[in-house]
């Protein structure tokens, strides 16, 4: 009677092991994205309490948060951003996918794209390239406001080279231009990116990245670079 006993504990605390045993599950796996402390920047707040590298770590690690969210248990998981983007750009069905994916990049990028004591004409092979594009470094600043001016609602205004020359080109909400474009410099032109320092100035906040902030010398790697 007591050995029946103890034999029947035994198959129930096997029983409850081999339960909890496939409730188990590995860690869940997470993209390997830049830790949003990319953002420690020049582009500090003039007047704003709100500080902008603030309101761009917000958007960008929301946006992290959610690409990790919607990537959790599939292959884009083991991926670069880039990666992600070149595939799911042209899917329907990876759009959510695609949008956090770009919206991180393209932070990334900015945040790249901006540089203590930037800004102004800039020299070497940057400036013959615009030279070249534009007329002058005057004529391409002029370009680039205006397309900033152009730009309706939220967006990023880019400096690309494209087919040999550099055009200055804007995209709306998430999209970047990675097709046929190669992408040299982009400004946030979203409004959470200038509200607090320039209020509804998008323009002047434009002229200050571009005689301030721009940083050359990454726009010289990536058009130099293969
Ligand atoms: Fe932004």
């Amino acid at each position: 009677m007591i050995r029946t006993f103890k034999f029947g504990l035994s198959l129930l605390f096997l029983a409850v092991f081999l339960i909890s045993m496939s409730g188990c599950q590995s860690p869940e796996k997470e993209m390997d994205i830049p830790h949003p402390s990319l953002n420690q920047g020049p582009f500090r707040p003039k007047t704003a309490p709100a500080s902008e590298s603030v309101r761009h770590q917000s958007h960008y690690t929301e946006s992290i948060s959610q690409l990790n969210k919607v990537t959790q248990g599939t292959p884009y998981v083991e991926l670069p951003l880039a990666e992600i983007i070149k595939l799911t750009k042209d899917t329907e069905s990876e759009r959510e996918v695609y949008k956090y994916a770009a919206d991180a990049w393209s932070h990334e990028f900015f945040w790249k794209s901006t540089a203590e004591n930037g800004g102004g004409k800039p020299s070497g092979e940057v400036l013959e390239s615009i030279e070249n594009s534009f007329g002058s470094y005057e004529q391409f600043r002029s370009v680039f406001l205006e397309i900033v001016d152009r730009l309706e609602g939220s967006g990023w205004v880019w400096l690309v080279l494209e087919n040999g020359v550099l055009k200055v080109l804007s995209t709306s909400n998430y999209d970047i231009p990675v097709e046929t474009a190669k992408p040299l410099l982009v400004l946030d032109a979203w409004e959470h990116a200038y509200l607090a320092e320039f209020e509804n100035n998008r323009h002047a906040y434009a002229e200050h990245f571009l005689d301030h902030l721009a940083n050359w010398k990454f726009a010289e790697k990536n058009l130099t670079s293969l």
